[in-house]
């Protein structure tokens, strides 16, 4: 595995995987119930994840859609955290667990010994749980993506500037780009880290509860910001709120104890009318 020097390789492998533009004739005869799988970024195949002999995820295959919001639910313990790890192989930094299965990153496996995780990451950021900006400027934390990847030239405020825009973050924090992160509100703090994990540019936002820890506004924020973002980004979004859920994702995934995807559709499908008994009650609160 390559931790150093592998450059932008992952990128441009990945980059002549892109499958071919959708046609407006193609959109017209795509099925309406169901993933429209034709438009995957992410795939996972047959994965499995176990932390030494306990195994977390059981054979979840599933094919993300670019440019929506996938919402991964279910209840605590489930595994919705190391699926989502999975997707960047942010797992790898867990000494004791172990991947089998395939991760596709358009149609590349991320799990080739030719894949440098941290260029992978670029492409792939994270949001976590809790805000978690550094001890620095708000400019800096921004920065810092692009300072790592040797990208510390003259565009860097301008590429400060529109990843606090996108995060929508630029208006409230203009006239102090030079005070700490850690000075802002929690909401704020979040928003930062949104756009520190915006600025290399990725292509998929992976958020992990992001909006557990803020309070209502600042949660209602998050949720307008994951909406825009699907824009121009595909964004997986694990939250234990089905509310949040169904207002702010195309499709939902829903994971049960054991470490087991048991359906996975359209948003309005799975809390409308799910195939699986055990997801009606799920959703309908009699477990989890
Ligand atoms: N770092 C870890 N080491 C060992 N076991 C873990 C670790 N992280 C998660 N697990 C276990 O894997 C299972 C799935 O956890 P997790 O993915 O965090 O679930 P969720 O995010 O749905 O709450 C749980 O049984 C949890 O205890
Ligand atoms: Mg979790």
């Amino acid at each position: 595995m390559t931790v150093n020097g592998g450059g932008p390789r992952t990128v441009s492998t990945t980059e002549t995987g892109r499958s071919e533009p959708v046609t407006d004739a193609e959109t017209e005869t795509a099925p309406l119930d169901g993933p429209d799988t034709s438009d995957a970024i992410v795939e996972s195949r047959n994965l499995d994840v176990y932390y030494g002999d306990t195994q977390a995820l059981q054979d979840i295959s599933m094919e993300i859609p670019e440019h929506q919001v996938t919402a991964l639910i279910g209840p605590s313990g489930c595994g919705k955290s190391t699926f989502l790890r999975s997707i960047n192989r942010m797992n790898d930094l867990i000494d004791v667990a172990r991947v089998e299965g395939d991760l596709y990153f358009h149609g590349k496996n991320i799990y080739d010994e030719d894949v440098d995780p941290v260029a992978l990451r670029r492409k792939i950021g994270m949001v976590f749980q809790k805000p978690n900006p550094f001890p620095k400027s708000i400019f800096d934390n921004v920065a810092y993506g692009l300072r790592v990847q040797g990208k510390d030239d003259g565009d860097v405020e301008a590429n400060v500037r529109t990843a606090l825009e996108r995060a929508a973050l630029l208006d409230e924090v203009e006239d102090q780009l030079d005070e700490s992160g850690l000075d802002l509100s929690g909401g704020q703090q979040q928003r930062l880290c949104i756009a520190r994990a915006i600025a290399p540019d990725p292509e998929v936002i992976l958020m992990d509860e992001p909006a557990s820890a803020l309070d209502p506004v600042a949660t209602s924020k998050i949720e307008d910001l994951v909406e825009e973002l699907a824009e121009e980004y595909t964004v997986v979004i694990v939250t234990h709120n089905m509310q949040q859920a169904a207002r702010i994702s195309d499709k939902t995934a829903v994971f049960l104890t054991g470490g087991e995807l048991v359906e996975f559709d359209d948003t309005n499908k799975i809390f409308e009318n799910p195939e699986h008994d055990r997801v009606e009650d799920y959703i309908t609160g009699k477990f989890g």
